[in-house]
């Protein structure tokens, strides 16, 4: 049996990292895997039951009765926590500003990780988040790793806020995604870097279809 193509697509918040991700599954005809959404998913529930974000015990026992799925719909990905939808409710902004700490847990990366990778050995996937190349499919054969300039990607968060009716200021956004940077960079286990066999992509004043198309060319009739 041949092996199931992979592509790991990682990069800091607001690289435009999912939507492009989900284009490019869309247009190879592959499942689109937003592990973020699964971080944000597990941090709603951390919120919802009053649990402390740094919490390492209580979450790791929350964890037991988890269930995290995500369906391909028309619109990009349906995510469903426990059996509920909770797409919209992932993005809000103070999930935003819990998920890095809750993502720092090494319990909630372990049983994450394994979730990601059952879903890779099932199907084509494209898989974007932040340790995919490094950890979650470091065999994968197209690792691409995006970033733009931290003004550009606040500004990018700022309009998408302001499209779904939040209004957050764009300095607060900025000063937000510097430290949610420095979290994910900085944390111990599978920090946010780009695996050594990456092909790094700077979209610092690309559109996005203009980053689909160069992906699409880098990856050559190779999938
Ligand atoms: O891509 P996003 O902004 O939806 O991700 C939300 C958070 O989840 C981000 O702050 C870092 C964390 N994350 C992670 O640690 N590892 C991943 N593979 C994906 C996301």
């Amino acid at each position: 049996m041949s092996k199931l193509q992979q592509i790991a697509i990682d990069g800091p918040a607001g690289a435009g990292k999912s939507t492009i991700a989900r284009l490019l599954a869309r247009q190879l005809g592959y499942l689109y895997v937003d592990t973020g959404a699964m971080y944000r998913a597990v941090t709603l529930k951390v919120l919802k039951q009053g649990l402390d974000p740094g919490d390492e015990k209580e979450i790791a026992d929350m964890l037991t009765e988890t269930e995290v799925d995500l369906i391909p719909a028309t619109e990009g990905l349906r995510v469903i926590l426990d059996g509920e939808d909770v797409s919209d409710a992932i993005r809000t902004p103070q999930v935003s500003q819990a998920v890095s700490q809750v993502a720092r847990i090494p319990a909630v990366r372990e049983k994450l990780t394994i979730w990601q990778r059952a879903l890779g050995e099932k199907w084509p996937v494209v898989m974007d988040g932040r340790d995919i190349g490094t950890v979650v499919l470091p065999e994968a054969e197209h690792k691409f790793f995006l970033t733009a300039s931290l003004e550009e990607r606040a500004r990018r968060r700022y309009l998408e806020l302001k499209s779904k009716g939040y209004t957050q200021s764009f300095e607060s956004l900025l000063e937000e995604m510097a430290l949610r940077d420095k979290m994910d960079s900085g944390r111990e286990i599978a920090p946010l870097k780009p695996a050594e066999d990456a092909q790094i992509i700077d979209t610092t004043g690309m559109t996005i279809e203009e980053v689909v198309n160069e992906l699409l060319k880098r990856l050559g009739g190779n999938t």
